[in-house]
């Protein structure tokens, strides 16, 4: 079994019975992550206009931008080679419900970008720890995506923080501090979903 290395210590466990729930319509699944993907790629890089003046931060958002544009492309081709089409994105109530929290700040939007990639990395272990079970996506090739995706979403949870503390200092954990209490209702207040949250 492999280890789980969460990225931070989130407040509130994801129940090892929510990956059925998960899978119960996996093309569902893979759609919504395929969204999930293609906005996590657009917030980095709409997060690197506010690094302009910053190169490091900037060369870092721009890879973490071209990491989660290659995972949208091959979610695409997941759903593809499964014979699945791609379903409109009915929105992430989890994302907007941060969201709807949250001030229209830098740092805000740092921190929720660091907790959901934290989250998205929890339930992609779990997802791959049951995966074995399940038929479609039980493949040896697609559990070693889930844990390249895991471990990846890993580094971004630390990226994404990393920068919040840089630029906004002993400021960053205090409201990080919030941020993990509010991310920690939000979540077990949203019904499960055959979605990644
Ligand atoms: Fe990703
Ligand atoms: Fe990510």
């Amino acid at each position: 079994m492999t280890e789980f290395r969460p990225p931070m210590a989130l407040r509130a466990s994801t129940p090892t019975a929510w990956a059925e729930a998960a899978t119960a319509d996996p093309a569902a699944l893979l759609s919504d992550h395929a969204h999930c993907e293609k906005k996590a790629a657009l917030n980095a890089l709409s997060l690197s206009q506010s690094f302009a003046d910053a190169p490091r931060a900037s060369v870092l958002l721009a890879r973490l931008a071209e990491e989660e544009l290659n995972h949208y492309r091959r979610v695409l081709e997941a759903l593809q080679g499964f014979g699945w089409a791609l379903r409109p994105d009915l929105g992430n109530p989890y994302a907007q419900a941060l969201h709807k929290l949250a001030s229209k700040g830098l740092l805000d939007r740092l921190l929720i970008a660091a907790l959901i990639e934290a989250r998205s990395c929890e339930r992609l272990w779990l997802l791959e720890q049951a995966g074995s079970t399940q038929a479609e996506l039980g493949s040896a090739g697609w559990l070693a995506f889930l844990l390249e995706l895991e471990r990846c979403e890993a580094g971004h949870a630390v990226a994404y923080r990393s920068l919040a503390e840089e630029r906004f200092g002993a400021q960053a954990e205090a409201r990080l501090e919030w941020w993990l209490d509010r991310e920690s209702e939000v979540i077990q207040t949203l019904p499960w979903r055959s979605a990644v949250h």
